[in-house]
């Protein structure tokens, strides 16, 4: 991939985007939260790229990546008027579709084509598949992390709104209140990701995105977790149980273990 290369797909990639704008308030502003979400990834995949690889060619590659990792998104929810894979559509799969579709990598190499399909058909599977590449597999774990910083991000913002201004399709419709489920919070002591399914209150759903840390895999995206520090916003929208007491602290002592690589 070249610089030209990347240019074209930016301005594909915004025409594409436009195209689903709507005079609907509330459609629209699910778009745009995806819209800004797609640019922050790509924005983060530069940040952490550029500190992992030499070459000028694979940061192009790793920003294009993040331009197109949710771009299935757009089409799932002008059909299904939701975000909800589970009640609608595979996005990363639908995603590896539309680029097929629109032909937009026809310039690049056979084997960057390949790549950049199946890191975006495989970035939300709930981990890493087997059976791919070493390039791949790369492009894929840092296309994972890029994801969940901008998805801090999205719900650090998302908790500090009132339930009016709040993007609809962006929560799971879970009930506000101020309890957590332990199982959830047993996850985030033990250090393992917890599961949708799982799943009770806000709570739980904020304690989930907290043990997506443990699923992080460069020091450059510890780091950049730490200077974004939405983390700490959403652990400041917790309940300050003993429970979580713990779990936090050791979740900050992990942080900052693995930023120093
Ligand atoms: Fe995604």
């Amino acid at each position: 991939m070249d610089t030209i290369d990347l240019l074209s797909l930016r301005q594909w990639v915004s025409n594409y985007c436009r195209k689903f704008h709507s005079a609907n308030e509330k459609d629209h502003q699910n778009i745009v939260l995806k819209e800004s979400h797609t640019y922050n990834v790509a924005a983060n995949m530069l940040s952490i790229s550029g500190v992992l690889l030499r070459n000028r060619n694979k940061v192009m590659m790793a920003e294009a990546i993040g331009l197109l990792h949710d771009i299935g998104r757009f089409p799932q929810y002008a059909q299904y008027k939701t975000f909800r894979d589970s009640v609608s559509v595979n996005h990363g799969r639908l995603g590896a579709e539309v680029i097929k579709n629109e032909n937009i990598l026809s310039n690049l190499p056979v084997k960057e084509q390949e790549i950049i399909m199946d890191v975006v058909r495989f970035h939300n599977t709930p981990t890493v598949p087997g059976g791919l590449d070493a390039e791949t597999i790369f492009f894929l774990k840092l296309v994972r992390d890029a994801d969940k910083l901008d998805i801090w991000r999205v719900f650090a913002e998302y908790y500090e709104k009132d339930d009016a201004e709040r993007e609809s399709a962006a929560g799971l419709g879970l009930p506000d209140t101020p309890e957590h489920t332990d199982a959830i919070v047993a996850c985030l002591a033990e250090k393992r990701l917890a599961t949708v399914s799982a799943l009770r209150t806000l709570n739980d759903f904020r304690i989930m995105q907290l043990t997506w840390v443990y699923d992080l895999n460069f020091p450059a995206s510890f780091r950049l977790a730490i200077e974004q520090s939405h983390i700490e916003h959403i652990i400041a929208t917790l309940p300050e149980t003993d429970q979580l007491a713990g779990a936090v602290f050791a979740l900050r002592q992990y942080l900052m273990e693995k930023a120093r690589g």
